[in-house]
């Protein structure tokens, strides 16, 4: 179809006057290049580019004004006007721009040292549409302070109030655009991407801004790329880019394009046979049918799109309805005038309010249009609710005096308004507060479609996707996966491979650590208290182990124990009643009561094995035994020293043996030893104390509650005074049966001595439960071992051998004792 020119010569493309008046700045025809001889503003009125969007957009502005203009609840008795102005190059569109601040009743734009009382001929300017432009015109602007509304350039720059003062936008900033790819790769689980931007403003920042936001992140760029622009089909550059996107086998690529990069390039992926792929357009280019009207553009795969909210139906319909009847307006005013086609020479002296022929072109509403109306809708009405307020319409009548553009854009910045249920309001930046939809295509056949799939919000920034929309364009229609390398299993950490975070091998956590899931690239050591097996993802509390009580092992013990104290009682028992036979008194008389206290008292310290150690059971546990049985065994000990010193030292030396015995000499001897022992336990209680300890290091799973001190040197000390007794009970081996009974003494010391010995080394070796039980059943076995040999054959002679418990049987044993020594 031949585009027909939009031919006016006027002064602005479409104009009209106003109290107060509006420029609108839309690209209606391409730039037209061409090598100008002289200095030349171009003419915007190329047929053959003529770009029916820009042209939309202007009618939308026109429809809006009208609209204001027409209603009493805004602006009453106020009219707005507009200079619409087609900035199809730079040049074209600074032209523009500096028309916009031409003062009011003059033709020149005054340069002067401020602009506080600089009054242009209008108040606003709306557009332009691109990044690029939108870049001068609101640096020009910025001087003057004139509020500038675009509604199509997005680029996060333009947010930069330092540079750009006087700039707002009714589009969403790129930055928002770029939070939602950001978070529709991650909905998705896409970790390994491509990024391509288009080789202007938009496209590098966006790519820029896209990157920095994706490096922060779990998402890894395998590739960025540039697509160049004004390249066609056949540019060995673009070729080259989609060979390079051949070869990386990503299955996601973002492309954030202007319309124009975008078409060349996908020209060259149909080219190429690339299938199969997830594309991820920005807002410029997903839905525009430059890209969709592509032949064979339906085999590149699932296209998901950003796209700014839905716009209102309402306000399409009236800006439809409206439309209709400027055309049938126009077909009207054409008639009367008789010029149909138009030659030049009869369109220039139309400077309507219309191109009669451009609607033929402007007829196929779509969503693109529709959304960027939307946009021109709002900054308008922006533009009049600032303008109410300043004027003080708010009050019934507007004052109509002078309007400086910098009153105006302290307004605007500051006007909340809603429009058929869509607020309006800009944030510090000047940015509209608005979010977007997420598109995807929908081909069924060769017919074009789009679902809605979901919304991304702003403040706080939600995504929302709904999985039922979803047409995955691929072969079992699965969503597609992107990654550089499969995820581990649990408990694995990821070793990186290159200088991709997300090209990894797995490697298992080693037992003793764990993966925390906040940081899948190393293990982490568990607390003292726990431990993991290996390839956990967490730590387990380690079993604290102790002898309980309620363990069979201890039952066992604690039974030996009860048994032991019953036989100590009842030895006490015997004895208390035979005290006054032969076999109690040699056994040492009063002694004995004193020799089976100690070993009730010894045998008591058993009961402190069993149950979780304490601090005082630690305490008091090793010296209780040791000081007891040190009792026990110097009684052993004085008694043999005495009973040999009776039958062989008495004849030698008798004045010393009653030296001895007139002194208190056992009792002396007993408290010495005894006291030595104590004073031992003592020192050894002050050097290291005997406190609970836990014990990490013997097993991973478990932490061993033990007492800890050095209580070996007290019971080296036992162990030294029983070697003793066994030394005094050897040497009186040979004495009357009666009064040593020394073959058992003998018996049970070495015993009590191998036990002892075994106790010490078992000591070393053992670990928790084992350990404490070992330290009981050692005393155990010493006491009894102690009872055995020194109690019990005296006790067999008081209750089963009465004849051997009389003092003639002791006389008789004491004189064969001396004959035999006579005889030798
Ligand atoms: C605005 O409305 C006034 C009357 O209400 C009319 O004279 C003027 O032409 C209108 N302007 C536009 C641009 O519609
Ligand atoms: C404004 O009012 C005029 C006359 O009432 C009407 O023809 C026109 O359609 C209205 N325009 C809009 C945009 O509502
Ligand atoms: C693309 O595929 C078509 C048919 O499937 C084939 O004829 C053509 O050579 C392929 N082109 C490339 C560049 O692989
Ligand atoms: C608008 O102007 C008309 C006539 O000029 C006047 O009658 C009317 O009261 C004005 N309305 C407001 C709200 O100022
Ligand atoms: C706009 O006004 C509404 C209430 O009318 C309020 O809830 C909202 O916070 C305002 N927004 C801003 C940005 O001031
Ligand atoms: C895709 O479009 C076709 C018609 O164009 C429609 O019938 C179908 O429901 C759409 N698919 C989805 C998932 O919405
Ligand atoms: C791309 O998708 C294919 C098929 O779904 C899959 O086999 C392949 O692993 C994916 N490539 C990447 C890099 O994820
Ligand atoms: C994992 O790490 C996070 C942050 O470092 C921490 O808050 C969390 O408690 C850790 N989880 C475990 C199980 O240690
Ligand atoms: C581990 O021990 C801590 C404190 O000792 C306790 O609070 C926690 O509940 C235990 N955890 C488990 C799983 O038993």
């Amino acid at each position: 179809m031949a585009l027909p020119a939009l031919l006016c010569l006027c002064a602005a493309a479409f104009s009209t006057h106003g109290d107060y008046r509006l420029a609108g700045l839309f690209p209606m025809h391409a730039p037209a290049p061409r090598a100008a001889a002289r200095p030349l503003v171009d003419s915007c009125d190329d047929p053959a580019t003529f770009k029916s969007h820009g042209y939309s957009l202007s009618q939308a502005m026109r429809f809006t004004v009208e609209e204001i203009n027409n209603s009493s609840a805004i602006l009453p008795n106020v009219t707005l006007g507009y200079d619409i102005h087609d900035t199809c190059s730079e040049p074209a569109n600074l032209h523009a721009t500096l028309r916009a601040l031409i003062q009011k009743g003059r033709q020149e734009v005054e340069v002067l040292p401020t602009f506080l009382h600089y009054e242009p001929q209008v108040v606003a300017v709306i557009g332009p549409d691109s990044t690029q432009l939108a870049l001068t015109t609101a640096a020009v602007l910025g001087l003057f302070l004139m509020p500038e509304i675009s509604y199509e350039a997005s680029s996060e720059m333009l947010s930069l109030k330092r540079f750009y003062p006087s700039f707002l936008r009714t589009i969403p900033s790129d930055r928002q655009q770029v939070k939602a790819i950001f978070l529709l790769l991650q909905r998705f689980g896409w970790t390994w991407v491509v990024l391509l931007g288009s080789d202007n403003a938009y496209g590098r920042d966006g790519l820029e801004a896209l990157y920095k936001l994706l490096t922060k992140s779990n998402i890894c760029v395998a590739y960025r790329g540039i697509i160049p622009v004004h390249k066609d089909a056949s540019s060995p550059e673009l070729h080259n880019l989609v060979r390079i996107l051949k070869d990386i086998r990503v299955n996601v690529t973002v492309v954030f394009s202007s319309r124009r990069s975008a078409r060349s390039f996908f020209e060259v992926v149909i080219q190429k046979n690339i299938t199969g792929m997830v594309w991820v357009g920005s807002e410029d280019w997903s839905l525009a049918p430059a890209i969709w009207q592509v032949p064979g553009i339906q085999s590149i795969g699932s296209v998901i799109g950003m796209s700014i909210e839905k716009t209102e139906p309402t306000m399409l319909e009236r800006f439809q309805s409206w439309k209709i009847a400027q055309r049938s307006a126009a077909a009207e005013h054409a008639g009367s005038t008789g010029a149909g086609g138009g030659t030049r020479g009869d369109t220039q002296l139309d400077c309507t309010q219309s191109c009669t022929s451009c609607h033929l072109s402007a007829a196929v509403p779509n969503m693109y249009d529709a959304q960027a109306s939307f946009n021109v809708y709002s900054a308008v009405y922006a533009v009049a609710h600032g303008l109410h307020d300043l004027l003080g319409c708010a009050s019934g009548a507007c004052s109509k005096g002078k309007v400086y553009p910098w009153q105006l854009l302290q307004k605007i910045k500051e006007v909340n308004f809603t429009l058929y249920k869509s607020h309006i309001s800009f944030d510090t930046n000047g940015d509209i507060q608005k979010g977007y939809d997420i598109i995807m295509w929908n081909w069924s056949g060769l017919s074009w479609a789009f679902n809605v799939i979901g919304t991304f919000s702003v403040n706080p920034d939600r995504l929302n996707i709904d999985e039922s929309k979803i047409l995955w364009h691929t072969k079992d229609q699965q969503a597609p996966t992107s990654l550089c390398s499969e995820a581990c299993q649990p408990g694995e950490k990821r070793l990186q491979r290159n200088r991709h975070r997300c090209c990894f091998s797995c490697v298992a956590c080693p037992a003793g650590t764990f993966l925390n899931r906040s940081d899948l690239y190393s293990c982490q050591s568990c607390r003292v208290d726990e431990w993991a097996p290996a390839r956990s993802e967490a730590c387990f509390n380690r079993t604290v182990e102790f002898l309980s009580w309620s363990e069979p092992l201890s039952w066992a013990l604690l039974t030996l124990a009860v048994l032991l104290m019953l036989l100590i009682a009842g030895l006490t028992l015997l004895f208390a009643l035979n005290a006054s036979t032969p076999v109690v008194k040699s056994a040492g008389g009063k002694m004995c009561f004193l020799m089976l206290g100690s070993l009730a008292c010894a045998c008591s310290s058993l009961f402190f094995y069993f149950g979780e150690p304490t601090w005082h059971t630690c305490l008091l546990r090793l010296p209780v035994f040791n000081i007891s049985f040190t009792i026990f065994l110097s009684c052993i000990a004085t008694r043999s020293f005495q009973i040999i010193c009776i039958f062989k030292l008495n004849a030698r030396w008798p004045a010393l043996y009653e030296a001895w015995l007139r002194r208190g000499g056992p009792v002396l001897c007993i408290a010495a030893s005894t006291a030595a022992q104590a004073g031992l336990c003592l020192a050894l209680e002050a050097a290291s104390p005997s406190v609970p300890r836990r014990d990490y290091g013997a097993w991973a799973g478990r932490v061993v509650l033990e007492c800890g001190g050095a209580g070996r040197a007290a019971s080296a000390y036992t162990a030294l005074l029983s070697a003793g007794c066994f030394a005094l009970s050897y040497a009186g081996k040979d004495l009357p049966a009666g009064y040593n009974e020394a073959k058992c003494l003998t018996c049970s010391l070495l015993l009590q001595l191998a036990c002892s010995a075994a106790a010490l080394c078992t000591q070393g070796a053992l670990r928790g439960r084992a350990r404490e039980a070992a330290g009981a059943l050692g005393a155990l076995s010493a006491l009894g071992a102690a009872l055995g040999g020194y109690f019990l054959p005296r006790a067999f002679v008081i209750l089963l051998r009465p004849h051997r418990n009389t003092p003639q049987h002791f006389q008789m044993a004491i004189q064969s004792y001396t004959r035999r020594l006579g005889s030798a």
